[in-house]
């Protein structure tokens, strides 16, 4: 049955960053979707006429987005979220590994695949792009989670052979054989996406990265998600590892790690050849900002990576990120932005949360954006979510003003109503 959704709804179709943020964007008053599709964006009063039969929710004020994409995140670490204390290395192996360690055990890892999902969806994620554990019940756990709730999923074993804890490394050989079953099962099931995982090259031999080079090659359409750059000591100790590597990203190019589909989380730390390689292939910078700042790692420059062409993303990176929240993320997003130099304006970053993460991930013609004939996969925000937020959005002139706050002082609580593929499954 039609549904037609009464409210703002906020088509950011074109690209805020190469023109005025505002004129990238149209607000219609409803949106009608049919078939778990976006049918169409017009006024109330049209669309009810062209339309009697459809249902009819009316939001009021409420402003309606596509669902919120997160480009790089890790559903194993949804237990030690928010550890005290510990840069990258140390808190991967305190916090991060033995917390991994668990998922061997398919109850545990389905549980909190679970959690992990509809924690998501309570915040109006409806994509996530997770990491696994070195565990194959990993995966199949968090797809199946997926599948039950009907949202579109990215996901992957992740991959180690070394400068791992025993019990959490797999070999080479391994890696490749349990990839590649794994995404033969997965890769194109109903909306899951198989993304070849290497965890980051210090946790690789070069034999296992030339191994997932090679099954990413014979797999083109897959996704591949890594680590690049993320904190100064860990560029340093991949030069240890690795001395002839011209770079960190020489590391994954050299073994066919570097492509179109390419997903690297973080990558602050870049040199200008680096940089010039990323945007010359495609790749794409996945930017974890409440995560940078929690584990210490830098300021990823926005406004100079969107002017050189890049293609960027954002994401939670839980546990590493203390938030399940985008709405979080935008807002470290502007933060950062106003530390090196660019306040990017909320139409830019609702556009990098949705469509830009949807790119990322080569997901932008099925999610990401309210184009007619997309997934409707949605979400609806309340304005005035809190007496903080609705007094100062009483004040705004516009739209953007008026949705700011939201951005800034959010939380789930602002989530009025999420639609995974035209259901609506919270809010209600
Ligand atoms: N680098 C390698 N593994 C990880 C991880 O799990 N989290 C973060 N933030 N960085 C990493
Ligand atoms: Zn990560």
């Amino acid at each position: 049955m039609a549904e037609l959704i009464c409210g703002q709804v906020l088509d950011i179709a074109g690209d805020p960053f190469t023109g005025p943020p505002e004129e990238a964007a149209t607000v219609h008053g409803a949106i009608l979707i049919e078939d778990g599709r976006i049918a169409a964006l017009g006024t109330a009063a049209d669309l009810r006429a062209a339309h009697p039969q459809a249902r009819v929710t009316d939001l009021g004020r409420a402003v309606i987005l596509p669902g919120f994409v997160d480009a790089h995140m890790h559903y194993p670490q949804t237990g030690m979220i928010a550890s005290w204390g510990k840069r990258l290395i140390d808190w991967l192996n305190t916090y991060t590994f033995p917390e991994e360690m668990k998922f061997g055990d398919p109850a545990y890892a389905c549980a909190q695949a679970d959690l992990t999902l509809d924690l998501a969806l309570a915040n109006g994620t409806t994509t996530l792009a997770s990491f696994c554990t070195i565990h194959p019940e990993s995966v199949d756990a968090v797809f199946a989670a997926a599948a039950s709730r009907g949202m579109a999923m990215v996901a992957g074993k992740t991959c180690m052979d070394r400068n791992a804890p025993e019990g959490l490394r797999d070999t080479a050989q391994s890696a490749h054989d349990d990839s590649k079953r794994l995404l033969e099962a997965w890769h194109g099931r109903g909306r899951a996406r198989y993304a070849i995982t290497p965890r980051f090259s210090p946790t690789s031999t070069p034999e296992q990265l030339e191994a997932l080079g090679a099954l990413w090659a014979a797999h083109p359409d897959c996704p591949m998600q890594t680590h690049l750059s993320e904190q100064r000591d860990e560029v340093a100790w991949v030069a240890e590892l690795f001395p002839d590597a011209r770079d960190y990203l020489d590391t994954y190019e050299t073994h066919g790690l570097l492509g179109a589909g390419g997903l690297y989380g973080h990558a602050i730390h870049l040199t200008a050849r680096e940089r010039d390689r990323l945007r010359e292939v495609g790749g794409a910078l996945i930017h974890c900002p409440t995560s940078n700042t929690f584990i210490g790692s830098g300021l990823f420059d926005m406004g100079a990576r969107v002017a050189e062409g890049q293609l960027v993303g954002l994401a939670t990176d839980t546990g590493g990120g203390s938030s399940f929240s985008m709405l979080r993320v935008m807002a470290a997003t502007y933060e950062i932005g106003q530390l090196t130099g660019t306040p990017l304006h909320p139409a830019q970053l609702l556009w990098l949360a949705t469509t830009g993460s949807a790119r990322s991930l080569r997901m932008a013609d099925e999610i990401g954006t309210l184009a007619v004939g997309s997934v409707a996969d949605l979400v609806a925000l309340d304005p005035a979510s809190t007496t903080a937020i609705a007094q100062r959005s009483e004040r705004a002139d516009d739209i953007w003003e008026a949705l700011f706050p939201t951005i800034m002082m959010g939380d789930e609580r602002a989530v009025a109503g999420v639609w995974v593929a035209g259901d609506r499954v919270t809010g209600s």
